[in-house]
């Protein structure tokens, strides 16, 4: 593992860093796929046994290779140029200041970022949910991350962004009516029901219905404010998990 000493040097090099990010996702209104990387090298996390988290690793192909991965390559990629421009930042501030950034520019809340996160290698385990499965999956993979009911709620509201594409998962299409915004428009369609237009997966209804999970639906679906306070302290502890600031 490569220690990271957080110095004045440093802190410069994340600000320049997402000043980078910041011009690199607008022009290529990369942010969705951006978002999505910042969680899948976070959400190997196992917080029991203390492997996996946001460390950068989802740049091995191993890891990238996993079916759950795919396309995600690109998002490597578009990181792997603001890296050759800041090498002294790690992959894993790098990839977790790009889910930050991603968020911000498409108007969602600002997200406390601290710097420090060390670089390591693949975890031998660490599955990301099936969108084929329910509730019952859901709260089995975030509470192996962490997480609570109230962060699977807020941080499933992260698909305001973005749009499956068969190639990658079989699933077609966005969440919301425009997946460049970031806003609680997820709730408000999931609330809805089906559309021809809208996808929705099997994990995104799950929250309907669930004693626990449906009253937060409800709740960022009326009231866009505590949704993105919400959603902030969320994804703020995703991407801290294993992560003891310096
Ligand atoms: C995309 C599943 C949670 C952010 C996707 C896709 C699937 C999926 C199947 C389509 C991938 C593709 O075809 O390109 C799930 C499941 C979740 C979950 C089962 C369990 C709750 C999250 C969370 C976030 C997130 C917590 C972020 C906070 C995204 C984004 C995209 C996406 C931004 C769009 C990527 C793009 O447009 O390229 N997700 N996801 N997802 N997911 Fe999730």
């Amino acid at each position: 593992m490569m220690a990271v000493n957080v110095d004045a040097e440093y802190l410069k090099e994340i600000e320049k860093t997402r000043r980078d990010l910041r011009a690199l996702i607008s022009s290529r209104n990369c942010a969705p796929i951006m978002l999505r990387l910042a969680w899948h090298d976070a959400g190997t996390y196992d917080a029991k046994k203390k492997t996996g988290g946001p460390n950068g690793s989802i740049r091995f192909n191993d890891e990238l290779n996993r079916p759950h991965n795919k396309g995600l390559e690109k998002a490597v990629a578009f990181c792997e140029e603001v890296k050759a421009k800041h090498p002294r930042v790690s992959y894993a501030d790098l990839y977790q200041l790009a889910g930050v950034v991603a968020v911000e520019v498409t108007g969602g809340p600002t997200i406390q970022f601290t710097p420090g996160r060390k670089d390591a290698e693949s975890p031998d385990e660490g599955d990301l949910p099936d969108p084929n499965q329910g509730a019952s999956h859901l709260r089995t993979l975030f509470s192996r991350m962490g997480l609570t009911d109230r962060d699977i709620v807020a941080l499933s509201g992260g698909h305001t962004l973005g749009r499956a594409h068969k190639e990658r998962s079989d699933f077609e299409g966005p969440w919301t009516r425009d997946p460049l915004k970031f806003d609680n428009s997820y709730f408000i369609e999931l609330l809805n029901g089906e559309t021809p237009e809208l996808l929705q997966l099997k994990t995104d209804k799950a929250l309907l219905g669930d004693t626990k999970f449906e009253p937060y639906v409800k709740m960022y679906a009326k009231d866009e404010d505590v949704f993105f306070r919400d959603y902030a302290i969320s994804h703020k502890k995703l991407s801290e998990l294993g992560f003891n600031p310096p």
